[in-house]
């Protein structure tokens, strides 16, 4: 989590160019940010708690002077959210200035190591030993590359992170292990971001940089070293145009514009090379046991995709949390394969996972949006979503494009890989009618039960999934507390806390699931539920209807799973909320 952004220029408002950037990366962190700049062979470093626009609105960390500067918005993990934590951090001199993203896992006993040889800390973040540690080198006479290259093998955990220091004022230095960190070059300028995406537009020439490379930037140009100090070639890739855009477009919110592209982006989910689908179906077919791997909505998008496979392609597989992987890799070996989900690529418990599983001997198949991510590095085979940046922090086009590749992967498995594409195709259009049809409706629930605290999401089949995933969407945005499962379960507990009142939201399309789900309903309705139906088919006993089109059955999660984003959105908007930037969350979560 945390976006780091170094800028090297001849550039006099460089400071405002690294302001936008940081813009670009908030989704990564918003809780604080700051900026240090080389002015006049000095540092100056500006930096505050909040969203960006606000703490730049208190401390103008765009109009700061000097042309070659660093800058950083944080999702805080150690020490909490003030401003002695908010990065940069400085050496005890004041002469070096770090950002970083990632967990350094040893800082406790390194900064006790540090304090007790006379330095001085000024924050309570793990971070803060970087500085200390190069200015330790420096001291010995090191440059700052070097010195960067002395200290890296003795910071455990994951980094990526950048340093300035006035002694080589025209220089940013940075390297990178388990965290992202690519470098870009455009005119007479150089930069590193955690993101490509930070850089659209500004640049020609990509650099990924591999695990413990050190990038060397100046204003026209950016050397590449090994772990060792060794100059390596490195080859640039193009900056792919899809990832440029991002901007809100006439929405208010990119949460907004990301649930209405949603049409277009199944259309590209189902723009994939036949050949790649047809040797991860073979793999999956063939292998002894296939674990899915996710967290959060990929993972219940993956839930979708075990009843896919199991109802198209005859194959069970098992889906296990990736936080909780760990605890299953006895039973990982050579004939497992895994299926990582995640959107960004960068989710650490998945990437946790899918190390352990290689290291077992498992296959790894990612699917992916994200190009160029870490997940994409560790996998044999690599599926990508194509539904181009997602901002939000919650997962929305992300999650629709994962069913629809689970989708294509089961019929693939029984050789109806272009008949799936085309019901992709096709229900696209049905996405465009359930937006269009529900705006007034979704308004309504929204004014009658804005301040409810509780929502229960039941489905069954196919369906509970997005039970599960309309009950985190309305969580995460809107701070209401919801729970999803299966219908059946509801009996089993949780009908206790059914009051009169307590809006029970039951996704019932008229497909396999629906009278026994339509029973379940009744049943929390005679205990006074007010039943909220998303389905195709109206009935008496529904307090609101949520119109879905008719589908074919195994596509009824498409269709449905997106009302259910319109409702949290709305929901959050009622209640005050933004809901790019929920509290507490960030859209990359690169910590354990
Ligand atoms: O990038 P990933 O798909 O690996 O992210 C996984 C979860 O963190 C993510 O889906 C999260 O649950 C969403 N914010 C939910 O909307």
């Amino acid at each position: 989590m945390c976006g780091i952004i170094g800028y090297c220029s001849k550039d006099t408002k460089a400071s405002s160019v690294i302001f936008q950037d940081l813009k670009r990366m908030e989704y990564r962190g918003y809780d604080s940010s700051g900026i240090a700049m080389m002015s006049g062979g000095k540092l100056l470093i500006r930096k505050g708690i909040g969203k960006l626009d606000e703490v730049n609105r208190q401390y103008k960390l765009d109009k700061m002077p000097g042309q070659v500067g660093i800058g950083h918005t944080r999702w805080a993990t150690h020490g909490g959210v003030t401003q002695p934590n908010t990065h940069p951090h400085t050496d005890c001199s004041g002469q070096i200035a770090v950002i970083h993203n990632g967990i350094i896992d040893n800082y406790q006993e390194l900064r006790k190591d540090l304090i007790k040889r006379g330095h001085r800390f000024a924050s309570e973040t793990d971070t803060e030993v970087i500085p200390h540690k190069i200015e330790d080198e420096m001291k010995r006479g090191r440059t700052l590359q070097e010195a960067v290259i002395a200290i890296a093998p003795r910071l455990h955990g994951s980094y990526a992170f950048l340093a300035i220091s006035t002694r080589e004022p025209g220089k940013i230095v940075g390297t990178r292990k388990g965290s992202p960190l690519v470098v870009g070059l455009g005119d007479h300028k150089a930069f590193a971001a955690s993101d490509s995406l930070a850089l659209a537009g500004q640049i020609n020439q990509l650099f990924p940089l591999g695990e413990g490379e050190v990038a060397v930037l100046s204003a026209d140009k950016a050397v590449f070293y090994d772990s060792t100090g060794r100059e390596i070639p490195k080859k640039a890739i193009k900056p792919d145009a899809v990832w440029s855009e991002n901007d809100k477009g006439s929405y208010d919110y990119f949460m907004l514009k990301e649930i209405m592209e949603q049409p277009k982006s199944l259309v590209a989910a189902a723009l994939q090379d036949k050949e790649i689908f047809t040797a991860v179906s073979l793999d999956i077919l063939r292998a002894g046991q296939v674990i899915v791997t996710a967290c959060g909505s990929s993972r219940y998008a993956a839930l979708v995709g075990r009843y896919l496979f199991s109802s198209v392609g005859k194959k069970f597989c098992e889906v296990v949390m990736a936080s909780e992987f760990q605890y299953f890799a006895d039973s990982v070996n050579k004939n497992t394969l895994v299926l990582a989900i995640s959107q960004s690529g960068e989710t650490l418990d998945v990437i946790e996972g899918v190390e352990l599983a290689r290291q077992e001997g498992a296959r790894i198949v990612s699917i992916i949006n994200r190009p160029q991510s870490l997940l994409g590095e560790l996998s044999h085979n690599v599926i990508y979503l194509n539904c181009g940046p997602e901002i939000g922090v919650a997962a929305t086009k992300s999650f629709l494009n994962q069913l629809a590749v689970f989708y294509l992967l089961s019929f693939s498995m029984v050789h109806s890989f272009d008949m799936a594409v085309d019901n992709i195709r096709k229900v696209s259009r049905q996405v465009s009618k359930t937006i269009e049809w529900n705006g007034e409706e979704i308004a309504r629930i929204t004014e009658k039960y804005h301040q409810k605290n509780d929502f229960y999401y039941i489905a069954r089949g196919i369906n509970f999934a997005i039970a599960s995933e309309g009950a985190l969407k309305l969580k995460e945005i809107s701070y209401i507390h919801a729970e999803g499962m299966p219908a059946g379960e509801l009996k089993h507990g949780t009908l206790s806390l059914i009051e009169e009142g307590t809006p029970v939201l039951v996704i019932c399309p008229g497909d396999y699931t629906y009278k026994e789900t339509l029973s379940n309903a009744i049943e929390a309705k005679a205990r006074g539920a007010q039943i909220i139906a998303v389905s195709d088919v109206n009935n008496e006993i529904y307090d609101h209807w949520i119109r879905l089109p008719k589908v074919h059955e195994l596509l009824y999660p498409i269709v449905a799973a997106v009302p259910l984003q319109l409702l949290a959105y709305s929901m959050a908007i009622k209640r005050g909320h933004n809901p790019d930037m929920p509290r507490n969350l960030a859209k990359s979560v690169t910590v354990k």
